[in-house]
C-alpha cells in the first residue's frame, strides 16, 4: 500500500505523484458535474477534483458528508493559475481521485468544525472531539506538546530527574480545598488528591534525588475562574543545595526554552524583580501588570491634615489613602464612565471613588472639577497634585479605607483602565519577580498568622530571629513569576531545619499533635540529614494560555470542565452505585437545597 502522506504537507514537489491521504471531509461543492472536496487532517487542508469520468467513486464523492472521514488515492496535479489559493500552503496544487474509501460517516455536527463557529461553550465542551477538530484548538494542542517537549529537553539538559508523585495522597497544604477519594480498604478514611506534589518533591530531595520535575497534574476544589480550573498542571520541579537566586536562574532557562519552542520569543536574559511591597504600594496588586503606568501614589500623611472624614479617619486610623493619576483621563472620561468605575471598585469593598479633573493647575481650587475639592485646604490640594505629578486634563481617583480593600479596589481599576483606555501595546511581553514576600498574613477570622505562600517555605535567615516576636513583619524566601499581570508560577527555598520547620508550625497555631499527624511524615524526614533545597511551579496552563493569546485556560487543555466543575461530555461528576457506596462504607444524607 502507497505511504499516507499528510494533508496539508502537499506541495508543487509532489506533482505527479501518486499519493494516498487520509481525512476529514470539510467541504463538498460542485461545479459544472466536477466535484471538489477538502479534506483535512491535523496538517492542515488539501483540495481533492472528482470528474464524472470516473463515475464510481464520483457518485460517491457527490454524496459525502461534513466530517465523514475518507481515504483517497489519487495524483497531485498543478492547479491552474486562476485557480491558485495563495490562502492555503497547499493552494497551488490538488489531487486528482482514481479511488475513494469512506471509511467512516458522520452524522451532522451540531456545530460547523471551523475556526469560526458560533457556538456556546457548553456544547464545544458536550462535543469536544469535533470543537478540537478545529484547526485553531490543534494549534493549541500542538503548542501544549511541543512547549511541554521544550520544558523536558530543557530540565533533562540540566540533570532534572522526571519523578512521578502519587495521586492517592494525605491532604497537602496549598490552602485550598481537597478532593477527597473514599477509601474502601479503610472505611471512614479518606485520600486527598495532590494540590500540588510539595511535600513529596521536598521528600525527594531529603531522598537525595538532587533535581526532580514533573509535569504534574494538580487538584483544587475552588471556585472557578477563566484562570483557574479543579484540574491543572505545574511544570514542577524542586532542586538542593541551593539559594534563591540559584532557583530563579533555572527558572528563567526553562521558561525561555518555553517560549522559544512554543512561540519562538526570545525572552530577556533576566527577568526584572519588584519587592511586594514596592508591587502593592505601586499598582495596589502582588501581580503587577507593569506593561503601562497609572501607578499609584500613597497620600496617607498628607491626608492627616484634612477635616474630610471619608480620607481622615482611614488617616488616622492605620488605613491609607491612595491616588491613581490617569494622564488626560479628564478629557476622556465622562460622568457614566466615572460612575461605572464607582460601581466597578464597589465589588472589591470601596465605598466610593472620589475623584478630581484637573482643567486648570494655575487656577486653585477653581480649576479643578470634583465632588470633593470643597473639603480640601489650598495648601493640600497643591501638595496633592505635586506628589501625583498632575497635569491639566488629567483625572485623579482616590481610594481611602483599609488598606487592603483599596489596594484592591485601586489595583483592579487600575488594569481595567489599562485595558479600557488603550494602554498596552500589542505583543507586549512583560515579565517581573516578585520577591521578598511577607512570610505570613494575618487571617483576621482565626485570629492568627497564615502562611501566604505554604507552611514549608524558609523565612529570611536574617529575620529568623524575629519569627516569634514579630511575625508580621518578616520576609520568606518565596517568589512569585508574573506575566502581564497574571501569576505564572511561584515557589521558594523551603525550610530544611526540623526546629525552624517546628517554629513555624507553632506561629502558624499549628500545634505539635496537629502538625504530627498532618506532615509528621515531613517534618520526621528532615531529621534525616536533609538538605538546603528549593523549588517553585509553572502553571503549565496559564502560560500557554497567554502563549496562545486566549482568555480562558480551558482552550488550552484538551477536556478542561466549566466554571461549574463539571464535564458536559461525560457528564463528570456524575451518580454512583448504591452498591459502589456500599463497598466503601458510605451512605447518602439528603441535602436540603439552600433556598
Ligand atoms: P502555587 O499554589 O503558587 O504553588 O501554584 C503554582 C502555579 O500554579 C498555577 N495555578 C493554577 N492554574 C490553574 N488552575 C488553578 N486552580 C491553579 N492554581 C494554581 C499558578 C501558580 O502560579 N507547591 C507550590 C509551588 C512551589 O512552592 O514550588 C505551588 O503549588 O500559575
Ligand atoms: P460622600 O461624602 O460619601 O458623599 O463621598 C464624597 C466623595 O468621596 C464621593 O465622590 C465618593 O465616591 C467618595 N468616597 C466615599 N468613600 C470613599 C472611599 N472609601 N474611598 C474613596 N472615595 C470615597
Amino acid at each position: 500500500m502507497l505511504p499516507r502522506t499528510q494533508c496539508g504537507d502537499f506541495r508543487v514537489m509532489h506533482i505527479g505523484q501518486t499519493v494516498r491521504l487520509n481525512g476529514w471531509v470539510q467541504t463538498n461543492r460542485d461545479h459544472g458535474g466536477v466535484t471538489f472536496l477538502d479534506v483535512r487532517d491535523r496538517s492542515g487542508l488539501v483540495q481533492i477534483v472528482v470528474h464524472p469520468d470516473t463515475p464510481e467513486i464520483h457518485k460517491l464523492a457527490h454524496a459525502m458528508r461534513q466530517q465523514d472521514v475518507i481515504e483517497v488515492v489519487g495524483e497531485v496535479i498543478a492547479r491552474s493559475d486562476a485557480t491558485v489559493n495563495g490562502s492555503i500552503p497547499t493552494g497551488e496544487i490538488e489531487v486528482k481521485a482514481s479511488d475513494i474509501v469512506v471509511l467512516n460517516s458522520s452524522e451532522t455536527p451540531p456545530f460547523l468544525v471551523e475556526d469560526d463557529c458560533d457556538t456556546s461553550e457548553q456544547i464545544r465542551l458536550e462535543y469536544r472531539y469535533l470543537d478540537l477538530r478545529r484547526p485553531k484548538m490543534q494549534k493549541f494542542m500542538e503548542l501544549r506538546h511541543r512547549v511541554t517537549h521544550a520544558a523536558r529537553n530543557y530540565l533533562d539538559s540540566q540533570k532534572f530527574l522526571e519523578i512521578e508523585t502519587p495521586i492517592l495522597n494525605k491532604s497537602t497544604p496549598e490552602g485550598a480545598r481537597d478532593y477527597l477519594v473514599p477509601s474502601r480498604v479503610y472505611p471512614g478514611s479518606f485520600y486527598a488528591l495532590p494540590q500540588s506534589p510539595q511535600i513529596f518533591k521536598q521528600l525527594l530531595m531529603v531522598a537525595g534525588m538532587d533535581r526532580y520535575y514533573q509535569i504534574a497534574r494538580c487538584f483544587r476544589d475552588e471556585d472557578l475562574r477563566a484562570d483557574r480550573q479543579p484540574e491543572f498542571t505545574q511544570v514542577d520541579l524542586e532542586l538542593s543545595f541551593v539559594d534563591q537566586e540559584d532557583v530563579m536562574a533555572v527558572a528563567e532557562g526553562l521558561l525561555r526554552a518555553m517560549f522559544d519552542a512554543g512561540v519562538g520569543i526570545r525572552l530577556p536574559e533576566e527577568f526584572p524583580r519588584i519587592t511586594y511591597n514596592d508591587a502593592m504600594a505601586r499598582y495596589g496588586l502582588d501581580r503587577p501588570d507593569v506593561r503601562f503606568g497609572l501607578e499609584h501614589v500613597d497620600v496617607t500623611e498628607l491626608m492627616k491634615k484634612v477635616e474630610f472624614k471619608v480620607f481622615r479617619e482611614p488617616a488616622d486610623n492605620g488605613g491609607l489613602i491612595k491616588v491613581m493619576r490617569v494622564p488626560n483621563g479628564g478629557e476622556q472620561l465622562s460622568r457614566k464612565q466615572i460612575d461605572d468605575y464607582t460601581k466597578f471598585v464597589s465589588i472589591y469593598g470601596a465605598r466610593g471613588l472620589a475623584w478630581i479633573k484637573v482643567n486648570d493647575l494655575s487656577d486653585l481650587p477653581g480649576g479643578l472639577q470634583s465632588p470633593i475639592v470643597k473639603f480640601l485646604p489650598e495648601d493640600v490640594l497643591s501638595e496633592l497634585l505635586h506628589a501625583c505629578g498632575a497635569a491639566n486634563g488629567d483625572i485623579l481617583f482616590f481610594g481611602a479605607g483599609d488598606t487592603k480593600i483599596v489596594n484592591d479596589a485601586l489595583g483592579h481599576l487600575r488594569v481595567k483602565l489599562g485595558h479600557d483606555l488603550n494602554l498596552i501595546a500589542e505583543n507586549d511581553h512583560r515579565f517581573v519577580w516578585v520577591v521578598d514576600f511577607p512570610m505570613f498574613a494575618w487571617n483576621e477570622d482565626e485570629k492568627r498568622p497564615e502562611a501566604l505562600h505554604h507552611p514549608f517555605t524558609a523565612p529570611r535567615e536574617d529575620e529568623l530571629h524575629k519569627l516569634e516576636s514579630d511575625p508580621l513583619n518578616i520576609c520568606s524566601q518565596a517568589y512569585d513569576l508574573v506575566w502581564n499581570g497574571t501569576e505564572i508560577g511561584g515557589g521558594s527555598i523551603r525550610i530544611h531545619s526540623p526546629e525552624v520547620q517546628s517554629r513555624v508550625f507553632k506561629t502558624l497555631g499549628i500545634s505539635d499533635e496537629e502538625a504530627n499527624e498532618k506532615f509528621g511524615f515531613l517534618v520526621k524526614a528532615l531529621k534525616y540529614g536533609a538538605p538546603p533545597h528549593g523549588g517553585l511551579a509553572f502553571g503549565l496552563d496559564r502560560v500557554l494560555a497567554l502563549m496562545a493569546g486566549v482568555d480562558s485556560i480551558r482552550d488550552v487543555i484538551a477536556f478542561p470542565k466549566t466554571q461549574k466543575a463539571a464535564d458536559p461530555m461525560s457528564e463528570a461528576p456524575g451518580e454512583v452505585s448504591e452498591e459502589q457506596l456500599k463497598e466503601l462504607g458510605l451512605r447518602k444524607r439528603r441535602i436540603l437545597q439552600e433556598s
